[in-house]
């Protein structure tokens, strides 16, 4: 006679879990298409025009990152999570349309994105507070209502921007591919896509365009030269003892706001690595935030010292020749040679900059070079793993030689393509820059 109870079904297991299995499956959900909106967000970024909107932009996709994680985070705690991360194709079909072509504007895809996706993860989000007990998946609960609150001032944060554009047509379009899933979880009733539904990413893949945009602001190729009646960032001023540490500080806070390059090219590399880990995209998301937070402060701080940020042209080279390269060469050159060699020359300048007694100033530049060390060991962790996702076999030392080599080569031809479109008289140069010193 057996003492203990029969030996149950093996469906039991499952059952009896059944209740977090559900919940598990929804966060599971909202981890992919948290990761999808890092993934296909920054498309929008060097497209856009306006610094503000760029900005704007990099930090939602930071703050999307950080959903992300904690995300995955949660749900691993939980049986049924999975070990992968990867996104199932119905989700990541919806943001390849998402991200429309390059001949798109730019602001209709931003209201794609702004008035259609997200707001339908706000409503996921809401959907699984509803569904989920407060009380046993509490530490689930308390990261979605910090989400919800995030997501809501997310769409606060795009309106300025969205104002006037008329992207019904869009919308309508991406609502219809959402209706066919239900909505980002399945929670509400599906509506299949009409027969003659046209995926528009399925004819066109989407490509990062030739160069990016700065909106209104006048524009050049390099703003670091040698010629004081040409260029604002004089190179040789940067470190001769002899320069006004006041003109240095301008030459600096022009040096930051160029950051905005950075952001740019930064910016292509997330959708063209699409299986990347996904804890690469998350330090790409903080990379790229800091850089915008780089660029702000010269965009914030030049103005202040009366230079009018319309004389300002903005550089184009680094995008539009990195542009040509693929993205691991993209990211080899940005951390190997940018970043890595930027060291010496910032130093020295930080220690001018003490001179004035600017508190401001000194602290901006010391979280500039604390963020940039961090930058430089996120190119020692990821640049191998970035080769690898292009099949590339040689070691990291001989292929971030053969790039550097490579982009002198296409410097000279894709670089100096862009003409000053302010005559010298009118822009900022290390002349007027003396001027604006009082020296
Ligand atoms: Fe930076
Ligand atoms: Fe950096």
């Amino acid at each position: 006679m057996p003492t203990s109870a029969p030996a149950r079904p093996a469906a039991t297991a499952t059952s009896r879990m059944a209740a977090v299995n559900e919940m598990t499956r929804l966060l599971r959900l909202l981890f992919e298409v948290e990761r999808e909106f890092v993934r296909t967000v920054p498309t929008l970024i060097y497209r856009v025009g306006e610094p503000e909107l760029k900005y704007l932009l990099c930090q939602h996709v930071w703050e999307s990152a950080g959903h992300a994680r904690f995300l995955r985070e949660r749900g691993r705690e939980l049986t049924g999570f999975g070990t992968t991360e990867s996104v199932r194709d119905n989700l990541r079909k919806i943001f390849n349309e998402a991200v429309g072509s390059n001949a798109a504007n730019p602001l209709v895809v931003t209201a794609g994105f702004y008035a259609v996706l997200k707001p339908a993860l706000l409503a996921a989000y809401r959907h699984y507070l509803k569904v989920t007990d407060p009380l046993a998946d509490w530490p689930s609960k308390k990261l979605v209502e910090e989400f919800i609150a995030d997501e809501e001032r997310h769409l606060r944060e795009i309106t300025t921007y969205l104002q006037g554009v008329d992207a019904r047509e869009w919308q309508l379009h991406l609502t219809q591919a959402l209706d066919d899933l239900g909505g980002w979880l399945g929670q509400e009733t599906r509506l299949p896509l009409a027969a003659g539904y046209v995926w528009a990413h399925a004819a066109t893949p989407y490509a990062a365009p030739a160069t990016c945009s700065r909106g209104k602001y006048p524009l050049c190729s390099s703003v670091f030269g040698f010629d004081p009646k040409e260029d604002p960032i004089v190179r040789p001023w940067l470190t001769d003892p002899k320069t006004d540490a006041r003109v240095i500080r301008l030459m600096v806070y022009v040096w930051l706001m160029m950051e905005m390059d950075a952001v740019d090219y930064l910016a292509t590399v997330f959708f063209e690595t699409p299986e990347a880990p996904f804890d690469l995209h998350y330090d790409l998301a903080r990379h790229l935030w800091d850089e915008s937070r780089h660029s702000q402060f010269g965009f914030r701080q030049l103005p202040k010292l009366g230079v009018d940020l319309m004389t300002v042209e903005h550089s184009l080279d680094l995008y539009n020749i990195l542009i040509q390269m693929p993205p691991h060469e993209r990211y080899a050159m940005m951390t190997m040679e940018f970043e890595a060699g930027s060291f010496p020359t910032k130093a020295h300048v930080m220690d001018r900059v003490r001179e004035l007694n600017d508190f401001e100033a000194d602290t901006l530049l010391a979280f500039d070079r604390n963020d940039e060390q961090n930058h430089v060991r996120y190119g020692h962790r990821w640049l191998a793993e970035m080769m690898a996702l292009f099949g590339e076999k040689r070691p990291v030392e001989e292929f971030v030689k053969a790039t550097q080599e490579k982009f002198k080569e296409y410097a000279v031809k894709f670089g100096g393509k862009q003409p000053h479109t302010l005559p010298a008289s009118k822009r900022l140069t290390g002349e007027k820059l003396l001027k604006l010193a009082g020296v």
